[in-house]
């Protein structure tokens, strides 16, 4: 087996304890441990669990990589691997007692700085649905025992794309002239609230295309890999002169040029 695929069953193991973790508490009820960047940004209790629970058998199995977490920071290894992780994408999903949201884990190589390193493997869980999405680099993306790939074509009625909005409320003014300029190759557009999932979507045709402004590094290190293997298109543009919103798009090839175009304003 290649590195990638070790890495792969690695992240794989550890997201699905971690993921039945995260629906256990859920069920015991969350609380709100703070608010983070904005007054709508808020980490719970489990988050945080979850983390620690993904770390410690992170460096059990492989002490000498580094790692890069939402709740618990970055610390360097002193191997080529780096591991970004999000316990819970969809945190605000989970508080609401919403079935969408997911363990995301990548193992990637190269400097640990989102759009330089090269993402080797991903898993992406949703404990709820029990759906596992994973996938490692030049083995394919899978859903369980489905091999997975981007829709190919795009209806005539247009892409059914997603998107996310920023915690940051003086942001909401540009995602919205965003989602106008996109809306006309649109059939309709989606807000799931967990951007791993939304690039899981894109990988299974779910969904046709997903562009977002500001996610953070552990939102897309294991979907952009999902959607890249699964035969589609990602991008991602560093943040703008004065902004540390990066954009990121991804979708089925034939419509990438049209969406790319739409979703970048700068
Ligand atoms: C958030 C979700 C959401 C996206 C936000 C992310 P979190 O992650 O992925 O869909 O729109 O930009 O921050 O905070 O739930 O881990």
């Amino acid at each position: 087996m290649s590195l990638a695929h070790d890495l792969e069953a690695l992240a794989v193991d550890i997201a699905q304890d971690a993921g039945e973790l995260a629906r256990t508490r859920r069920l015991e009820g969350v609380a709100i441990a703070a608010t983070k960047s904005a007054l709508a940004d808020i980490v719970t209790l489990a988050d945080r669990e979850v983390e620690a629970l993904i770390r410690a058998r992170l460096a059990e199995a492989r002490p000498e990589d580094g790692f890069l977490g939402e709740e618990s920071g970055a610390e360097r290894g002193s191997s080529e691997v780096t591991w970004v992780v999000d316990p819970i994408d969809g945190t605000v999903n989970y508080a609401y007692g919403s079935p969408q949201y997911a363990v995301s884990i990548a193992a990637v190589v190269g400097e640990p700085v989102a759009g330089r390193w090269e993402a080797i493997s991903a898993a992406v869980y949703a404990p709820v649905s029990s759906e596992l999405f994973r996938a490692a680099r030049g083995g394919g993306a899978w859903l369980g025992e489905q091999r997975l790939t981007v829709n190919a074509e795009v209806s005539a009625a247009g892409g059914l794309l997603a998107t996310g909005f920023g915690y940051d409320p003086a942001t909401h003014a540009g995602d919205l002239a965003r989602v106008a300029r996109v809306m006309p190759m649109a059939r309709d557009i989606r807000r799931g609230g967990a951007a791993s999932l939304d690039f899981a979507y894109v990988a299974s045709g779910r969904l046709d295309g997903y562009f977002e402004r500001g996610l953070a590094p552990w939102d897309h290190a294991a979907g952009a890999l999902l959607v890249t293997e699964a035969g589609g298109s990602f991008a991602f543009f560093p943040p703008p002169e004065g902004s540390d919103r990066p954009l990121t798009v991804a979708s089925s090839p034939s419509i990438f040029e049209r969406l790319v175009d739409a979703a970048l304003d700068d």
